[in-house]
């Protein structure tokens, strides 16, 4: 029997994500229709050894109930929340929560940051773990990275036959290697023992502070308290995977990721997708409207026939597309408006906002560079040196009203904003 955790932090986690997180937790935020850890779910499901998966945050539980009360039906698969009570890092939840997790004794479990999207090959890094001496406690997805780029995140060293990590930094200074840490792991169980060793170092040093850090006694930091030391010792190994990982940082991580998965449902669940030439079930067989691959459309959505969709679109439940409008690279959230011959590229329209007429809302893609090998999301900061904000995906935050024949170039529009002129490189507050 297998288990997975899936690590979802808290409100004051994501904030480059705003204003998509201001409204719901970003863990949920849809990205090809689906909420971003739905995407891990599928691929922990895909195990029939896996019976339960354990999500570990700070959000008020009322916030992921629905969610996993919806998925749990879904898939027929025990999902539960829980809750730290307050910012535990990224394995004090797993050390507090672990009889949760060693409830049923599990061969082994998973363990998945919930801000990363991939083509999880959750199989392969589970018999590759299998496979590695029994003193393994942790085997590491990792992926090549440009050589600027890497320092960005975790970084290590390993033998290329074994396996075997020698040295593991977290985001060094300088250069260490090209490889790097995805975020996504295979546990023994024997790990709670190590946990349970830095714990209690940790329990004397707090004691011995007036102060402390600030921090809850039972913060524990995995990159640099587990791994770190873990490495040189035989107990932590990394399989290298050549499938596209990307973290979900910035909102503009979102246009990215959404293109991956839209392409993923090719292969996982064509399905899902609209595109040309495959006809809807539940109308009368007709295509909807011109669709350029990959597209998603949810089955509440309307869309006018005229309207021209993709590549890559996702649009929400309830959506209503008007005719004769354009959509390119973007994600429209649930029931949002978009009114007649409106242009919509490289955006997030959010939920329930409507955009008038003839209007034109356009941003700017912040891709890796396809010229560089490796290469990953550049997660820019919002404002340059000379304070001026970089160009960026345009984002509507929720209930935006967007009048019409104006034009929104590169901007972020906060929610429940009425717009009244057009606007170029400004964060609408
Ligand atoms: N439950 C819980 N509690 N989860 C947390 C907490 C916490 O207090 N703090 C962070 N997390 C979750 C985040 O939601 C995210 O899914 C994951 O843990 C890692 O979050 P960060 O602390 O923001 O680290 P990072 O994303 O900058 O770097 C980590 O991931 C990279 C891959 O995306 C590191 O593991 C890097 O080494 C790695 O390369």
């Amino acid at each position: 029997m297998l288990k997975a955790v899936i690590l979802v932090g808290g409100p004051q986690k994501g904030t480059r994500f705003r204003p998509l997180s201001l409204d719901m937790p970003k863990p949920l935020f849809p990205i090809a229709g689906r909420p971003i850890i739905q995407h891990h779910i599928e691929a922990c499901v895909q195990l029939p050894n896996l019976k339960e998966i354990l999500i570990i945050g700070y959000y008020p539980q009322a916030e992921m109930e629905n969610f996993v009360v919806t998925l749990q039906n879904l898939y027929s698969i025990n999902i539960r929340y829980l809750q730290e009570f307050t910012s535990l890092g990224t394995v004090g939840g797993m050390y507090h929560f672990r009889d949760q997790i060693r409830a049923g004794n599990p061969k082994a479990f998973f363990v998945l940051n919930g801000d990363v999207c991939a083509d999880f090959p959750l199989r392969d890094l589970y018999e590759f773990h299998n496979q590695r001496p029994a003193s393994a406690l942790v085997t590491i997805m990792s992926t090549e990275a440009a050589r600027q780029q890497a320092i960005h995140y975790g970084c290590l060293v390993f033998d290329r036959v074994s396996g075997a990590v020698s040295h593991y930094v977290e985001k060094p200074s300088s250069y260490v290697s090209t490889f790097i840490n995805c975020g996504v792991y295979v546990c023994s169980l024997h790990i709670f023992a190590k946990l349970a060793e830095v714990f209690h170092s940790k329990v004397q040093e707090f004691s011995s502070y007036v102060n402390g850090n600030g921090k809850d006694q039972g913060h524990i930091r995995w990159e640099q308290e587990v791994l770190t030391p873990l490495a040189g010792t035989n107990q932590l190994y990394a399989m290298p995977v050549p499938s596209w990982w990307s973290q979900i940082k910035a909102a503009g991580s979102a246009i990215y990721a959404n293109r991956h998965y839209l392409e993923l449902y090719k292969k996982t669940h064509p399905e899902r997708l609209a595109n040309s030439g495959v006809k809807r079930g539940e109308d009368d067989g007709n295509l909807i409207c011109t669709i350029f691959p990959d597209v998603y459309i949810h089955p509440s959505a309307t869309v006018h026939h005229t309207a021209v969709l993709g590549p890559n679109v996702s649009i929400g439940a309830g959506v209503s597309i008007s005719a004769g409008v354009r959509i390119r690279e973007s994600i429209v959230l649930e029931n949002a408006l978009i009114k007649e011959h409106t242009l919509i590229l490289h955006s997030i329209v959010g939920r329930g906002s409507v955009v008038g007429q003839w209007s034109r809302v356009e941003g700017t893609p912040s891709d890796p560079d396809p010229n560089k090998p490796f290469a990953k999301m550049e997660n820019p900061p919002l404002f340059n040196k000379e304070g001026k904000l970089n160009p960026s995906i345009t984002i509507l935050g929720c209930f935006v009203q967007v009048p019409s024949e104006k034009i929104l170039l590169n901007s972020i529009v906060l929610p429940h904003k009425e717009l009244a002129r057009s606007f170029k490189n400004e964060i609408i507050l």
